[in-house]
């Protein structure tokens, strides 16, 4: 059984995870629309993560023996300036998001809650590799700096991401 205080916090993670789907669904939406298939399927790829980290949360909760509890997630931003604007947002998103994961580990540790501090330490190792996928594609948009030739290449570049759902 976990704390009420540990059971509210990683319910407000669930929200974080499911909010972060419906952000990067925006993101789709708006790279769809600007008719850059790649880049679309790049956010497409990212949503079905997300939902799977909202979920594995949520399997967690239950299995731990305490209760989900789901609200009304705040709308996301629909409009963007350009694919450098919409990466510099899911960096600076995906920096909270591990804040948030750390803020957890904290409190599992301050109540010696093994059991939650071995199951979010997949989300640490994860959250590396969430940061450096969208800071990587961030810095080669700084580099292409708008230039029509460079984001088509990357935009066939990003076609390429398909979802593998993690084993663990
Ligand atoms: Fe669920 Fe992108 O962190």
């Amino acid at each position: 059984m976990l704390s009420e205080r540990m059971a509210e916090m990683l319910n407000q993670q669930i929200q974080k995870e499911l909010y972060s789907e419906y952000f990067y669904l925006s993101m789709k939406a708006y790279f769809a629309d600007e008719n850059l298939d790649g880049f679309a399927n790049f956010f497409d790829v990212q949503v079905k993560e997300e939902r799977f980290h909202a979920m594995k949360f949520f399997d967690y909760v239950i299995q731990a023996g305490s209760k989900v509890t789901l609200e009304t997630l705040e709308a996301p931003p629909n409009t963007f300036t350009s694919a450098e604007d919409v990466f510099q947002k899911t960096y600076d998103h995906e920096k909270f998001v591990t804040e948030s994961i750390y803020k957890l580990v904290d409190l599992a540790i301050e109540e010696r809650d093994h059991k939650t501090n071995a199951f979010l330490q997949w989300f640490v190792n994860e959250q590396i590799e969430e940061e450096a996928t969208m800071d990587g594609v961030l810095k080669k948009l700084k580099l292409i700096n708008n230039d029509p030739n460079g984001l088509f290449a990357l935009d066939t570049e990003l076609a390429k991401r398909v979802f593998n759902p993690p084993l663990a």
